[in-house]
């Protein structure tokens, strides 16, 4: 009898562990922000303004900004594309990571790597539905 009790006991507390765990994972995997989300807020230009990544590309963004940037496309890879191969989406956002910490790094030519990535109709083609 009382093993069986601390067995129950036993099972109830892993159990809980194991739930927290999942819900972790889940939290982890799932994006903060989507893909919408972020073409709106990275890729498109407020009125008579340059967008985010116009600012990072000429240099005139804030260390903030730049690190803004870098927090949508860490976010933009989490994502799964609408339509397109997920190695393709994996290799563009991977791109544009590593092209912003290069700008956040002070990288030579890194601002240039930066534009040819985010070649907006390129990579629409492959994974943006008509
Ligand atoms: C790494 C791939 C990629 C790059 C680079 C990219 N886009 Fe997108 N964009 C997408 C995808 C995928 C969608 C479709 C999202 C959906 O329908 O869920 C999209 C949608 C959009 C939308 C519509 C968002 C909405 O609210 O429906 C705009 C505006 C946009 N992109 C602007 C741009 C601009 C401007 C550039 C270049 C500076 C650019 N994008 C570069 C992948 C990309």
């Amino acid at each position: 009898m009382r093993t069986t009790k601390y067995f129950v006991m036993a099972v109830m507390v892993l159990s809980l562990a194991a739930g927290l765990g999942v819900f972790q994972a889940a939290d982890e995997a799932k994006p903060k922000y989507d893909i919408e989300e972020i073409m709106q807020k990275a890729h498109k230009a407020p009125k008579g303004k340059a967008s985010l990544l116009q600012q990072v590309v000429k240099g005139k963004a804030s260390e903030e900004q730049k690190k803004q940037l870098l927090e949508y496309y860490q976010e933009l890879a989490k994502n799964k594309p609408p339509k397109g191969s997920v190695n393709d989406w994996k290799r563009r956002t991977d791109a544009l990571v590593s092209a912003t910490k290069d700008v956040i790094a002070g990288k030579p030519g890194a601002a240039k790597a930066l534009q040819n990535a985010a070649k907006c109709g390129d990579c629409h083609k492959a994974h943006k539905e008509d």
